[in-house]
């Protein structure tokens, strides 16, 4: 074994020399005479260094163009039967090697994805005693890394109870963070704090952070399976902890060896458009495991869904019930009308009376309420060319929904439908799984438990050709690449907190999404609301401009148009954005933007030449002086322009917009003016080439 390794030794020179030059180096010589070995990214970006204290214990740390950016920060596990590894470490590593291809994603944010980096694959082993071993695997890319742990087969590692994970991320430098809690009632849905780093408790991921001389910085996960999700606990200054949420037992995670923990990612960035921007997550995924899944056809929808949250109708059975035949035919009339792919229709099934949530027990996912004549409905969606998309609330009871799971996507299959939205409605702690002796037990909704949970819900669903927009969901960590059925999810304050009698999403809250939860995969937030006074005493706190913005500024393969039929009816100028904007990219570029402030995106539609942007901002007014470069040269352009009036405002005048059109070039520079809260969308149709 040994002789693979190459062994600690070097090199006052190694330091000396240009960041770029050492990942060669390293490669014949990989460690340091100070005991590290080291690795850079393809570009010479980011260096990573492994070494271990004169105790042992192992540390990492990463610099970026040769300034330090995570300062040395422990490696290592508590179990909860066996010694701690944490300490009595050697290092060594094998020569980093280098990896460059791209991979086409079958729908997404942009077509082709680029995968370049360095994989650099240390070995840590117990000097003495039970002489476990452990590898960490960092693969480095110019604008960001992963790192996992992989254990391998050993005599004296066999299964792993694993208490805590010592993993640390010790931000070198003060600067701002913004954060949700973790561990909190209400799983994801907060608003986002912003505070100094040194202010952060404890924090779900990705925790995003601008460092005072203006790096951008964000700590997530990537392909998150059979595991659970990593929250950070802050100790003090800029050090966090990662924290595992709880499994069934005290051991967070069981895991038999030979396994590989999820990555721990940290993406690095000069622009805050450039965390968007970056495919870390997704590279560090799988590719396709599921094939040909052209059955799922990225799409917008309407549905029997916002009348429930404002409390004109209802999810149980009774006289205002909303899953009606006669409401559902009428939504397919008017997605086959306006060019909408699905239907949503929640509350047709049994199960909804009386206390379903954090319970769900009397859910069946096959069974319609009475008035619900799902036969005919299929029947009628189909000759309409509309999908009804799939509802399975299950109250947080993954385990009675794991019952159903085949015949509920069996139905859906025979009658063709692709998608489904499920919910785990329960307060955190409070989802139920199927434990290891088959009964059902209380959960965290990111325990390992889950994590397996929605693994079936998947697998099971590719089987009929479902795709899962899942809401409470396990985190997102780019299993999208993997699983390409797994289209959307929440996980985060959606619209719908903007409906109910309490106070709603403020200016900010969209913003902060696009650098924080979004840097995760796609998120159905459903926008496009044209009503803006609801029972919350905010109403919706944006412009009509905003609202058409969201359908360019968060991205997923489906997007609601989710106000009430008649609020489109009635605004048919408006309305036409969302009825002809895209839902699936070849290109996504990020023009402008500052976390928690503002942000201008452009992406090219996948199925045509047209370009799409959207900008939005928070409670402050912004000018944009836009050049228009992306668009392809030598061509012309119409474009459809939505903005916000001069007197718009988020407060007092939302429904102020002014709609246009200009010929335009990427010759030519726009000037964007968003009002408070407010924002713009713009059309790019191709109109011929220009004389040249
Ligand atoms: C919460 C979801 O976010 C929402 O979209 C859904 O309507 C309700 N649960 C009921 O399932
Ligand atoms: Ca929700």
């Amino acid at each position: 074994m040994l002789t693979r390794r190459s062994l600690v030794s070097t090199t006052a020179l190694l330091s000396a020399l240009p960041v770029a030059a050492r990942a060669q180096d390293v490669a014949q010589a990989p460690a340091g005479s100070d005991g590290k070995v080291r690795a850079s990214s393809p570009g010479g970006v980011i260096t990573v260094e492994v070494g271990v204290t004169g105790e042992g214990r192992p540390e990492y740390s990463v610099s970026r163009l040769g300034r330090l950016v995570i300062a040395p920060s422990r490696l290592g596990f508590l179990l909860t039967d066996a010694a701690k590894l944490e300490r009595n470490f050697a290092v060594a590593a094998d020569a980093p090697t280098q990896h460059d291809d791209t991979w086409e994603q079958p729908w997404g944010e942009r077509r082709f994805i680029g995968n370049r980096y360095t994989e650099f694959r240390v070995h840590l082993a117990e000097k003495w005693g039970l002489e476990r071993r452990m590898d960490v695997v960092f693969r480095l890319y110019d604008d960001g890394l992963g790192f996992r742990y992989e254990f391998p087969d050993q005599p004296n590692l066999k299964t792993l109870n694993i208490g805590a994970e010592l993993t640390e991320f010790t931000v070198a430098s003060p600067g701002t963070a913004w954060w949700i809690p973790a561990f909190e009632w209400n799983r994801e849905e907060y608003l986002y704090n912003r505070t100094p780093i040194s202010a952060v408790g404890v924090a779900q991921t990705p925790l995003t952070m601008k460092l005072d001389d203006g790096l951008h910085l964000s700590i997530h996960e990537a392909a998150l399976v059979d595991y659970s999700g990593m929250n950070l606990r802050r100790a003090e200054g800029g050090r966090f902890t990662a924290m595992l949420t709880p499994g069934l037992t005290n051991a967070a995670v069981v895991r038999e060896a030979p396994f590989t923990t999820p990555w721990r990612t940290i993406q690095i960035a000069d622009r805050a458009g450039d965390l968007v921007e970056s495919s870390v997550i997704l590279n560090l995924n799988e590719p396709n495991t599921l094939g040909d899944v052209s059955w799922f056809k990225p799409m917008k929808y309407v549905g029997i869904w916002w009348e429930m949250h404002l409390d004109l109708k209802s999810w149980n059975s009774g006289p205002k019930h909303g899953a009606t035949t006669e409401n559902t035919l009428k939504h397919i009339d008017f997605a086959a009308e306006h060019g909408f792919g699905g239907v949503l229709v929640e509350g047709w099934n049994v199960g909804w009376d009386g206390e379903w949530f954090g319970t769900g027990w009397n859910y069946s996912f096959t069974q319609p309420y009475p008035d619900y004549d799902i036969e005919r409905i299929a029947a009628y969606a189909r000759s309409k060319g509309v999908e009804i998309i799939g509802h399975h609330e299950t109250g947080g009871n993954g385990f009675h929904y794991e019952k159903q799971l085949d015949a509920a996507f069996a139905q859906m299959q025979r009658f063709g439908w692709h998608s489904v939205k499920t919910g785990y409605v329960a307060d955190a702690g409070g989802a139920r799984v199927t434990g290891p002796d088959g009964q059902a037990h209380l959960a965290w909704h990111e325990s390992q438990e889950m994590a397996r949970h929605h693994m079936r819900v998947i697998e099971t669903a590719a089987k009929y050709q479902v795709a899962v927009n899942a809401h409470e969901p396990f985190k997102d960590t780019g299993l999208r690449r993997t699983y390409p059925n797994m289209i959307s999810r929440e996980g985060a304050r959606g619209t719908e907190f903007s409906a109910w009698g309490q106070p709603g999403n403020p200016p900010e809250h969209e913003v902060n999404l696009v650098f924080t939860r979004l840097l995760a995969g796609p998120m159905d937030y459903t926008p496009g609301i044209f009503g803006m006074t609801t029972r919350s005493p905010d109403g919706i706190a944006t412009t009509w401009a905003k609202q058409l913005a969201l359908y360019v500024t968060i991205y997923s393969p489906i997007q609601m148009a989710a106000d009430l039929l008649e609020n489109y009816e009635r605004n048919p100028g408006p309305f036409q954005f969302i009825k002809d904007v895209a839902v699936d990219w070849a290109e996504t570029r990020v023009l402008n933007g500052e976390v928690g402030d503002y942000v201008t995106i452009v992406r090219k539609d996948r199925h045509s030449d047209e370009w799409f942007l959207g900008a939005i901002t928070d409670e402050s007014p912004r000018v944009f002086s836009e050049p228009l470069t992306f668009l392809d040269a030598g061509r012309r352009y119409r474009a459809e322009i939505y903005r916000d009036a001069p007197d718009a405002h988020w407060k007092t005048n939302r429904e102020a917009i002014v709609i246009e059109q200009r010929e335009v070039t990427a010759a030519d520079t726009l000037d964007l003016r968003l009002a408070p809260g407010g924002g713009q969308a713009i059309r790019f149709v191709p109109l011929g080439r220009t004389r040249r």
